[in-house]
């Protein structure tokens, strides 16, 4: 009979607290052969380096050590790299890939989340509900007695998503559920024909920004995407339109946005912003129509359960010799396209 292969999990206390419950335990038991320590989040311990030498797979997730040579030099077993979270950057580059290791990720299940806020987003966005809720005029009378919102209504809006990535399909996705609505979809590295099969029509950034009455932003954070929204693309938006971005601050000039938002003209709900958290006196803070919220859209509380599962289903079919669904290839992470 095959034995099962040897695995550790390498993560910080509270990501093992939230990653495995009882239930989740047993099934990775279940699964791999677990020994003394079970979990570490010290991978050059005495301790962890002796399970290190025998250990085939490894779960790792937020607060996971780098895997440096010399980590790699301790583990000459070592075949795959299971990470229970989204972006692998920091954890694992070229000794992980020069070595033949195989490394999955969760980014696909924290994308979930993500999408749902998002989903969220463009609908309060819609009834202008976070910065009527804001408005202190409101406290003397009904919606009707304020200007300068614009068209209150979730029916028949144009939605201009920036990036096909794996949130921003799914966010392509959900929009179906809205009457009406058309979805522009910008994305220099998208195929057209699978952004019309999601229902969505692929334009240039230029095309799309006059358009979209909802802009929401999906792109990772790249050299490229840095102030992809800048001053410029900020005035070529309709007025009232509002800037979602549950990506990185950094794809925003988050002046030029504030600028925008205070004189009335545009609205933003924001869970990411560049820095983080935002300072007190940020202009983003001094408006009422910026709507920031503490990078709470990707997995949280009983969310990172779902994590957990997507990996423990990856590493099933790692042990079972089956194809991977989330898999990190050296090509794909050399692109440098993801997040
Ligand atoms: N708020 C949160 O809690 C949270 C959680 C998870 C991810 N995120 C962020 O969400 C964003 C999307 O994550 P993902 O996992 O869907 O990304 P991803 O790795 O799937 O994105 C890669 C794709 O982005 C697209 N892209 C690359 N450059 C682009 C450009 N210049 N313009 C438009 N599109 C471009 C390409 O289609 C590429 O394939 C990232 O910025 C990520 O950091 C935020």
């Amino acid at each position: 009979m095959e034995t099962k292969p040897h695995a550790l999990v390498a993560m910080s206390r509270s990501s093992f607290e939230a990653h495995f419950d009882r239930g989740r335990l047993d099934r990775l038991d279940s699964l791999v052969t677990l020994g003394d320590p079970l979990w570490t989040d010290d991978l050059d311990s005495r301790r962890a380096r002796r399970r290190l030498a025998d250990v085939e797979v490894l779960l790792t997730s937020w607060g996971a050590p780098e895997l440096t040579p010399a980590r790699l030099a301790a583990a000459p077993r070592l075949r795959a790299v299971l990470h229970c979270a989204g972006s692998v950057r920091g954890l694992v580059g070229d000794p992980v890939w020069q070595r033949g290791i195989r490394v999955t990720s969760a980014a696909d299940a924290n994308a979930v989340p993500v999408a749902e806020y998002t989903l969220a987003a463009i609908i309060f966005a819609g009834k202008k509900a976070p910065f009527l809720a804001a408005d202190e005029r409101l406290a003397y009378g009904g919606w009707g007695s304020v200007t300068g919102y614009g068209d209150l209504s979730n029916l028949g809006r144009t939605v201009g998503v920036v990036g096909f990535s794996r949130i921003g399909r799914r966010v392509v996705d959900l929009l179906g559920l809205l009457e009406g609505t058309t979805c522009l979809v910008a994305d220099p590295y998208a195929d057209p024909d699978e952004v019309a099969a999601a229902g969505a029509t692929l334009v240039p950034l230029d095309e799309l920004l006059p358009r979209a009455e909802v802009l929401t932003l999906h792109a990772p954070e790249l050299a490229e995407t840095r102030h992809l929204i800048g001053a410029a693309e900020l005035s070529r938006l309709p007025d009232h339109a509002t800037v979602i971005n549950t990506a990185r601050g950094s794809l925003i000039d988050g002046k030029a946005l504030a600028a925008e938002c205070a004189a009335g003209r545009l609205f933003a709900i924001l869970d990411v912003t560049d820095p983080e958290p935002l300072p007190a006196d940020s202009p983003l803070r001094r408006t009422d129509r910026v709507m920031v919220t503490p990078h709470i859209a990707g997995s949280l509380g009983s969310e990172i359960g779902r994590l957990t599962d997507h990996t423990l289903d990856e590493l099933a079919r790692w042990t079972a010799h089956q194809p991977l669904t989330a898999e990190i290839t050296a090509e794909h992470w050399a692109s440098g396209l993801s997040a």
